[in-house]
């Protein structure tokens, strides 16, 4: 999704603006543009595509040590060099660049217009450069900022510069991250962290209302109530740049997949030692704080959109198969806008890699209005959904650059284990059934190794496939929700079209579609449903559909039925998830590529999508 750099300091700006853009382009975007206040004048350049067709355009040598930069991922308005970022007023003195919506735009336009300003572009966002100006005829420029966003509705991230003050930065943020790193003599302003860990590790998250002002040796941060400057603490943050690179693997993608058991590994990391010691328990001390609360839970909702989604669909059989906790599962985007019936008995569960996923934001927010007690399982460490939930458990997986999610996936399922352990030992799992699993768990990341050294034959099988345009994926119970991800992951790197299913769900429509031209995957480890998942792979080798299917390894009998077999190793069921999600995305990757798409930026996605 959008992405904002900001500079303010005593270097050239440009070549720090350009090196934070192209951190960014993982988010996904459609054009890119940036500004530069020069003495008294401001510069803007933009293109649409990627970067490097901005850089074209620029010298890098470029005076200006204060500068804006944007890339843009469509939302009002077509993709095009008028409508990306940075806008300008009519005078020309003030320019932005702005992540998130602005609801009121069409009404604010409207009045603009009446008062004579003049629109270059379709979008929402030049309507508060417009607005700035406006205000700004009779105050102060921090006057007017504060006042201008006051008037807007919905969200926003925004880094302004105005050559009438040249030697400053002015943010805002509201529901869409921005981030402040301290430098030596210099800030840099972000909506996250990649674009400016190799200037500096520390960090300054700005609040929903917060405003800052920026000039290279100081910033004030006031808030949006009273307009009084805030205390801000400096944090210091582990990342580092060698983690958001590719390492020599040709794709982010294939390099997370790679990084699963190591994801896998570092989300169990001191969370699993009680097992050897008596009570069998994870440790989540992310949840210490709310203890009590949990243990008095009677229901838990689980809110999340795409791929963590799918994380939580199987979440939701691990707690209740082992916690006997009522579990459901709800699309992020639906919970906030239908009657729920929630209450401080239940605790709602956000899933996200990124912590800002809009609509995971704003369900957390409404279950939280309705008194229930809010939890997160989170990747990005300090993130908006972090810090808004009561408690959490953060995933450690480490950047996650490709756009597709993978190895988040794999600690998501991890912390979800960990979490169903915990919470089942406070109810009726055993000591044994628990130490069990958490035995299995700990051999995961190994057995997601043996499946990375034999991905040679899953890469033969997707240049097998890569030509079909229409998938079935099917899974039962524990595979259902890996179907799920499996034919998302197609669709979104392959843009081949994929349906996920329960497997039992076939015959009652989809079985419709299948030919000989319209293949099957099947997610079929031997597990408790394995002869019911069977039945339905007769039934699409009835109406002659080709089968593609993941099966444990020793499994030599379903080659009767599929034509091609992945094989996972042996696993306790609900664990398989781990080992058929690695097989799916791999097999995803390949047919991506093969089809000679760029996977880690496919198109129209983006990586954090911070509008509702
Ligand atoms: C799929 C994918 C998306 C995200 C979804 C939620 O590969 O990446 O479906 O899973 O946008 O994002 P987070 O987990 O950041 O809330």
């Amino acid at each position: 999704m959008c992405g904002i750099v900001g500079y303010v300091g005593k270097r050239k700006a440009l070549p720090v603006l350009v090196d934070g853009l192209k951190r960014l382009e993982y988010r996904g975007y459609d054009s890119a543009g940036i500004s530069l206040v020069q003495k008294s004048e401001i510069k803007t350049w933009r293109a649409v595509g990627r970067v490097s067709e901005l850089e074209k355009k620029l010298d890098l040598a470029e005076a200006g040590n204060v500068g804006i930069a944007h890339t843009r991922w469509a939302t009002h308005g077509a993709p095009s060099e008028k409508n990306a970022h940075p806008h300008l007023d009519c005078g020309k003195n003030i320019s932005l660049v702005h992540n998130g919506i602005i609801e009121n735009y069409t009404e604010l336009k409207k009045i603009l217009i009446k008062k004579g300003h003049k629109f270059s572009s379709d979008t929402d966002t030049e309507v508060v450069a417009h607005l700035i100006e406006e205000i700004a005829k009779k105050k102060s420029f921090l006057m007017a900022f504060r006042e201008a966003v006051k008037i807007l509705e919905g969200t926003y991230g925004l880094a302004v510069i105005t050559n009438k003050e040249p030697e400053k930065l002015y943010c805002a943020r509201k529901g869409s991250p921005l981030i402040l790193g301290v430098g030596r003599d210099e800030f840099i302003v972000a909506s996250d962290a990649s674009a400016i860990i190799n200037h500096t590790k520390k960090i300054v998250y700005m609040e929903d209302g917060e405003i800052a002002e920026i000039t290279p040796d100081s910033f004030n941060i006031f808030n949006g109530k009273n307009n009084h400057k805030e205390d801000k603490k400096i944090f210091e943050i582990n990342l580092s740049d060698e983690q958001v690179k590719k390492q020599g693997f040709p794709h982010f993608m294939l390099k997370e997949i790679h990084q699963q058991p190591e994801a896998v590994r570092n989300a169990l990391l001191g969370r699993v030692e009680k097992f050897t010691k008596d009570g069998g328990t994870s440790v989540l001390g992310g949840l210490r704080d709310v203890e009590n609360r949990l243990k008095k839970i009677r229901r838990m909702v689980i809110v999340a959109c795409g791929t963590s989604y799918y994380a939580g669909l199987t979440g939701k059989y691990l707690l209740e198969e082992f916690a006997d906790l009522p579990t459901e599962v709800e699309s992020a985007s639906e919970f906030r806008y239908r009657k729920n019936t929630i209450d401080r008995h239940t605790a709602v569960l956000a899933i996200s890699q990124s912590g800002e996923t809009a609509d995971t934001l704003e369900a957390v927010r409404e279950a939280k209005l309705k008194g229930a007690l809010t939890l997160g399982i989170v990747n990005t460490v300090g993130s908006t959904i972090a810090r808004e939930t009561d408690a959490g458990i953060y995933c450690h997986a480490g950047p996650e650059i490709g756009v597709a999610s993978t190895k988040a996936f794999s600690s998501q399922l991890s912390v979800l284990v960990l979490l169903a352990l915990m919470l089942g030992r406070e109810r009726k799992l055993s000591f044994s059934e628990s130490k069990a699993i958490a035995k299995e768990m700990e051999k995961i990341p190994e057995k997601i190794e043996q499946i990375l050294e034999n991905k040679n034959a899953i890469k033969k099988l997707a240049k097998k496939y890569a030509r079909c345009t229409d998938w079935l994926y099917l899974g039962r119970k524990y595979s259902f929700p890996i179907a799920l991800e499996g034919a998302l992951k197609i669709k979104e790197i392959s843009y081949v079209h994929a349906e996920g299913y329960a497997a039992g769900e076939m015959k009652h429509g989809p079985i419709a579609l299948i030919d000989e031209k319209f293949p099957s995957f099947f997610v079929a480890p031997s597990d408790s449903v394995y002869e019911k998942t069977m039945s339905g792979m007769q039934e699409v080798k009835a109406r002659k559909g080709k089968i593609v299917a993941i099966a444990t390894v020793g499994n030599k009998k379903i080659k009767e039925l599929a034509d091609d077999v992945l094989h996972i190793p042996e696993s306790l069921e609900a664990l398989s998830p781990f080992l058929s999600a690695t097989v799916a995305h791999l097999f995803a990757y390949y047919v991506g590529t093969e089809r000679g798409y760029d996977v880690d930026r496919p198109r129209n996605l983006a990586k954090s999508v911070t509008v509702e």
